[in-house]
């Protein structure tokens, strides 16, 4: 039995509808195991600044900071996309939460599940067998650098800085990582061109010595991007900064067959965040279209996190009936599609009792379970 506090930020959008399904999740695991999850839900990004003014309270960075883990849903809202001089902005409260946790590493796995190849737009036989993960650096580079504009106003910059430290400590992670999975670490940067890459691979170089089992390639961004799709399954692990990690992620995600499908943790040197790596989705908010695996399997990398591989494993494989079963949310059943609610209540049924096997998809339709 173990107790642990847990900050639900579910933000914008979709990100309530998902964070309901995940917290679901997390009540059916604790049911399962008898442990405690002191939940507690908090204001971040445009609903933040609809009520207080700044999209990421105090009270909200608190509670994250007294939290052993944060759950995060999507955060960002269309009235403020279209308006490129906002000075308060959704994207704040996500950037600075970030800074202030020491979020360094984003870590995105993305695997191509069998079951659902056709759904790529890529060639199944391409993309059958995918699975990587990416190591994005995220509190440092072009996103964190000083910027502005110049002093005649006919420019702007955005610096990109990084420093020894802030490549070593998120490499090790990476190279951990892959130490643990097929040995394989490529560094995607370019240091054809910029010298933030060139420190990039000196760095990288002198710590392949400590990782002798780990092999290690490097690849300027361009030509990754390019080998993603032509040849996902050559990736292991990749290592790469700020900017090329949020391009490269969200390219990589449609080797799964959909974005509502890939988690991502983000830690650093205390509490860890976790959250799906799609958007707000404002378009499909209330319609019960979202798909909630992405931040489902979020809550089982949340549970590894906190030293519960058993109960991150069983929620891995509630997904993976989820799937097999055909219980998909209508971008991946266009035919007969299950709401956001239906596929959330289907898993954390088949978590809360995995023994009753035989399986009755009316009682998903109707919620029949004990904790739904
Ligand atoms: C992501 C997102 C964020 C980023 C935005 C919302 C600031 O795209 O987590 O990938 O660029 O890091
Ligand atoms: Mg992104």
């Amino acid at each position: 039995m173990v107790s642990k506090k847990i900050a639900v930020l579910p933000g914008d959008g979709i990100g309530p509808e998902v964070c309901r399904q995940a917290v679901k999740v997390l009540k059916a695991v604790a049911e399962r195991f008898d442990h405690h999850f002191h939940l507690s839900s908090h204001l971040m990004g445009a609903c933040a600044i609809d009520a207080t003014g700044n999209p990421l309270p105090d009270e909200t960075l608190e509670a994250c900071r007294a939290a052993d883990a944060v759950l995060l849903g999507a955060i960002g809202d269309p009235k403020y996309d279209h308006d490129p001089t906002a000075a308060v902005r959704p994207e704040q409260g996500l950037l600075r939460l970030r800074q202030e946790l020491g979020l360094f590493a984003n870590i995105r796995p993305v695997v191509a599940y069998d079951v659902l190849l056709a759904h790529s737009p890529l060639q199944p036989a391409r993309i059958q067998g995918t699975d990587l993960v990416i190591y994005r650096e995220l509190t440092g580079g072009l996103y964190f650098g000083d910027k502005g504009r110049t002093a005649d106003g006919q420019g702007a910059y955005d610096h990109c800085v990084y420093s020894r430290h802030e490549i070593r400590r998120i490499a090790h992670l990476a190279f951990q990582a892959a130490a643990g999975r097929r040995r394989h670490l490529t560094l995607v940067d370019k240091a054809n061109v910029l010298e933030t890459s060139r420190l990039w691979r000196e760095e990288v170089r002198a710590l392949a010595a400590q990782y002798p089992e780990v092999e290690v390639d490097y690849l300027y961004v361009d030509n990754a991007a390019m080998q993603l799709v032509l040849n996902p399954r050559q990736f292991d692990v990749i290592l790469t900064e700020n900017m090329f990690g949020d391009i490269l992620s969200d390219e990589a995600s449609v080797l799964a067959g959909s974005m509502g499908l890939l988690p991502s943790a983000s830690v650093g040197a205390g509490v860890a965040l976790f959250e799906p790596i799609h958007g707000s989705y404002p378009q499909a908010r209330g319609r019960g279209i979202a798909n909630p695996i992405a931040t489902i399997l979020s809550v089982a990398m949340l549970l590894e996190h906190l030293e519960l591989p058993a109960e991150a494993a069983l929620v891995r494989e509630a997904v993976d009936e989820a799937l097999h079963n055909g219980i998909l949310t209508p971008e991946l059943s266009p035919i007969a599609p299950y709401s956001t609610e239906e596929v959330g209540n289907y898993i954390a049924f088949w978590i809360a009792d995995s023994n009753e096997k035989q399986w009755n998809k009316n009682n998903v339709e109707i919620g029949v379970s004990t904790i739904i």
